[in-house]
């Protein structure tokens, strides 16, 4: 039925209700139980291994709800240190029978300083929260180092983890941030910030980089000591038009992205990939885990599927604990290389 409505209006009118009534979740949630589903990454404790992407609640206003649900984090953003009214709609595309989206939102958001007051003010229901930062489209390449050390600086004290964001593409030049040069400049420029104020921080990539470019990006999140790499955000799929590509289309495209990535970090030991590309079953977080990765992240799959989708993952750890014969995830994914799905 909703799926009859524009599809932005039809998130927009979520959201609002959501924000309006925290209380809704508890029609999908259980009870949250860190010793049983908790794994801890780099100080960060998610109380369940699935969280929410980020673009689904751009601005935190509806924090209270989305951590009121089982998602172990949720990532808010992307925000910019100014208002940015977004690209010009319509600007988010839906595809229903194959479960997936297109969008070319453009970082549409209130800006730091109101993105902050919904922080500050919000109920987190004891969950992790991670806020996805960027560059305000009329910022030049040459200051765009500045609104990432702006954003950090703004709100390394209230969250759990930031994200560097440089992997959307729909804001013009962008993704040439992610070029070696310039994402040197970003993590110089925070480094300063995180001295002061140390503070879990991630690199989100596109699926769309060379392999080349990809190990240079690899190379320079290494080098700057980050906590991980969040894999991945929309594919461009010119045939479908501008914008990009989110769900089951973006799927095997981001698993082989997450394969290269996983190869280069398994070895270093504080840094963690995050899934994040069309995980729509446990096969796909299963897959992810026999990888060596832990956390994960959904946006289109809770979309097409709901809440619910949250206890089908519950459901599915269940009974590969009691077939395992272990009681807790975190010594399950220990010992993933024997386990058995
Ligand atoms: C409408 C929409 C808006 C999005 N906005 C953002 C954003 O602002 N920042 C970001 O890093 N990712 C954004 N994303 C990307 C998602 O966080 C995620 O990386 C991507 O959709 C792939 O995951 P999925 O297949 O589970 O949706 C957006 C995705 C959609 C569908």
């Amino acid at each position: 039925m909703a799926f009859k409505f524009d599809p932005e209006f039809v998130h927009n009118f979520a959201l609002s209700t959501f924000e309006q009534m925290p209380g809704l979740a508890n029609l999908w949630n259980f009870p949250n139980d860190f010793a049983k589903y908790g794994l801890e990454v780099n100080g960060n404790k998610w109380d369940f291994p699935v969280g929410l992407a980020a673009g689904f609640d751009e601005n935190g206003k509806a924090i209270s709800f989305f951590t009121k649900l089982n998602f172990g984090a949720v990532e808010i953003g992307t925000v910019t240190p100014k208002f940015q009214i977004g690209n010009e709609k319509p600007r988010l595309w839906r595809y229903p029978s194959e479960e997936s989206f297109r969008n070319s939102m453009g970082f549409n958001n209130l800006g730091a300083e109101l993105v902050y007051q919904n922080v500050v003010g919000a109920n987190r229901n004891g969950k992790s929260l991670g806020i996805n930062i960027g560059k305000n489209k009329l910022t030049s390449r040459e200051d765009a180092a500045g609104d990432y050390r702006i954003l950090y600086d703004k709100f390394a004290g209230v969250v759990d983890y930031l994200v560097v964001n440089v992997s959307s593409p729909n804001t013009p030049g962008l993704r040439e941030l992610l070029g070696k040069e310039f994402l040197r400049e970003i993590f110089s420029e925070l480094e300063k910030g995180r001295k002061k104020t140390p503070r879990s921080l991630y690199l989100k990539i596109s699926p769309d980089q060379d392999f080349k470019d990809l190990e240079n990006t690899i190379e320079v999140a290494k080098e700057f000591g980050l906590s991980g790499i969040i894999a991945t955000n929309t594919t461009i799929m010119e045939q479908r038009g501008k914008g990009g590509i989110s769900g089951k289309l973006l799927r095997d495209k981001s698993k082989m992205v997450r394969k290269f990535v996983m190869d280069r970090i398994k070895e270093v030991d504080h840094m963690q990939m995050i899934a994040v590309g069309g995980i729509f079953s446990f096969d796909d977080i299963w897959e992810h885990w026999k990888m060596g990765g832990k956390l994960i992240q959904i946006y289109t799959s809770f979309v097409y599927q709901g809440p619910g989708i949250l206890q089908d993952f519950k459901n599915e750890i269940d009974r590969v604990l009691l077939k395992n014969k272990i009681n807790n995830l975190n010594e399950l994914l220990e010992n993933i290389k024997d386990a058995k799905r």
